[in-house]
């Protein structure tokens, strides 16, 4: 998408990258060092998350982690921040020609509504083609692990939110979830193999990043 210019450049393209994967498999910590690296390169970058990234938005994530309620409702609600944070954040961002690091997007409502919850992926694709009029991320970097393993980093890390209450089984349907989207899209996935030491995945993420910008003649 031609952007409209960061401080009037017109020269400029934006990007959208996003991040997924399962509770605990580690993506967000290599979030901030991404947008630092890719300032230091010159670019421009807005950081934000899914749900949330907007006021209407944030408010609807914290019902989502924390209200019971059916995976009809949770997927409605997931799109409606996912409508408010592509009109009021990513959009315009990416209009500036800021690339825009996303973590979570909707991979996620296919892995954790569609693959967890068991919601029919049908209706998730009419969601998704009405809400966001054919934009998806130009990367996405999914950070697979063992539901296991994030299990056991989760336990260690913090008290646990609706989802990450969920039982293994869950965990193992939201990979697969992931899985098929991969499989559907291939050219816009990279995956990373989460379980390594974290030095490991961030040499992957750059090596991710800087594969597809040279590809696509990014910048
Ligand atoms: P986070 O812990 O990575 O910030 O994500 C919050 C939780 O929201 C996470 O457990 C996954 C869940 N989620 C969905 O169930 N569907 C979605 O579409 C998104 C974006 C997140």
């Amino acid at each position: 998408m031609p952007g409209a210019g960061v401080q009037g450049r017109a020269d400029v393209t934006g990007r959208f990258i996003s991040f997924e994967g399962i509770d605990g498999a580690g993506k967000s910590t290599h979030i901030e060092p991404l947008a630092e690296w890719l300032r230091s390169h010159g670019r421009t970058v807005r950081l934000t998350r899914e749900p949330g990234g907007t006021d209407l938005a944030e408010s609807l994530r914290a019902l989502l982690l924390a209200q019971p309620m059916d995976a009809l409702t949770e997927t409605l609600l997931v799109f409606a921040a996912r409508r408010d944070h592509l009109q009021r954040c990513i959009l315009p961002a990416l209009a500036d020609g800021a690339v825009v690091l996303c973590d979570r997007f909707t991979d996620a409502t296919f892995a954790y509504q569609g693959g967890g919850r068991g919601f029919d992926p049908t209706v998730l694709g009419q969601l998704e083609a009405w809400v966001q009029q054919g934009r998806q991320p130009d990367l996405t970097l999914w950070f697979d692990v063992a539901p296991d393993v994030a299990a056991a980093r989760r336990a260690a890390a913090r008290a646990p939110d609706r989802f990450e209450r969920e039982d293994l089984g869950f965990f193992e349907r939201v990979r697969a979830g992931y899985a098929e989207r991969r499989d559907a899209q291939p050219q816009r996935f990279a995956v990373l193999d989460a379980g390594q030491p974290p030095e490991r995945v961030w040499q992957a993420v750059l090596h991710a990043v800087q594969t597809k910008a040279e590809a696509e003649a990014w910048w």
